[in-house]
């Protein structure tokens, strides 16, 4: 019998490895550049975006219906606002706030002064004030008292990290992703000197990056 015609009609298969696909753009190459300033990670990358799912379902729930202005807290709160505002599953309006204290590098005077005010203005309006840090709280404190005085209808807090036991006033944060050990912390938004903030993680340094500067 002839089987030649059965043989050609049948279809081929290609075991060809596939072609490479492309390199995905990733997070990590902050990493690799950065390996030898990093002395631990304290919250990794998927912790951070894990947690920032959770609080944004939290946030989702308690404002749904409103029409919510999150206001952030420039320059540290820039990474964690994008990445939390787009796991807030509602409308959203977005305004930005600079300040900078007085005093030495990373002590707060707990004297800010606005280096940029907000564009929009918040009477009446429910108020998510977003921050990178809480270390003595000075300044988140100066802040709710100056946005109170523009009496927005609802104003309240979310803040990625704040440090166990130093906050040097009483504060009511409604949102609190991490809170960490009074150690100073790069990455994720937060510098030491500028530098840092692309890291996708938190992290502390090793001692020979602070030279002979007090971090
Ligand atoms: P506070 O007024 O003492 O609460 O300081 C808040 C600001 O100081 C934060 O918004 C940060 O900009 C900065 N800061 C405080 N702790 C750290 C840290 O550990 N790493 C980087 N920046 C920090
Ligand atoms: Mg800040």
């Amino acid at each position: 019998m002839d089987t030649s015609l059965e043989t050609r009609n049948e279809p081929t298969v290609d075991l060809s490895p596939p072609p490479p696909s492309p390199p995905l753009p990733t997070l990590n190459a902050p990493v690799t550049i950065h390996a030898d300033d990093i002395e631990r990670v304290l919250i990794s990358a998927d912790e951070i975006q894990s947690k920032i799912g959770e609080v944004g379902a939290r946030i989702t729930g308690d404002y749904a219906g409103t029409d919510l202005l999150l206001i952030g807290v420039l320059k540290g709160a820039f990474v964690f606002m994008a990445d939390l505002s787009r796991r807030i599953r509602l409308p959203l309006e977005f305004d930005f706030m600079a300040v900078s204290s007085y005093g030495a590098a990373t002590q707060t005077s707990g004297v800010v002064r606005i280096l940029k005010d907000l564009e929009h203005e918040i009477a009446g309006r429910d108020v998510l004030l977003v921050e990178d840090i809480i270390d003595s709280g000075l300044t988140l404190s100066y802040l709710l008292k100056n946005l109170r005085t523009r009496r927005p209808k609802s104003l309240e807090v979310c803040a990625l990290l704040k440090k166990t036991g130093v906050q040097q006033v009483p504060l009511d944060i409604r949102y609190t992703c991490f809170e960490i050990p009074p150690e100073f912390v790069v990455g994720y938004g937060l510098d030491y000197g500028e530098r840092f903030r692309n890291l996708s993680f938190v992290g502390t340094l090793r001692p020979e990056v602070y030279g002979d500067a007090v971090p």
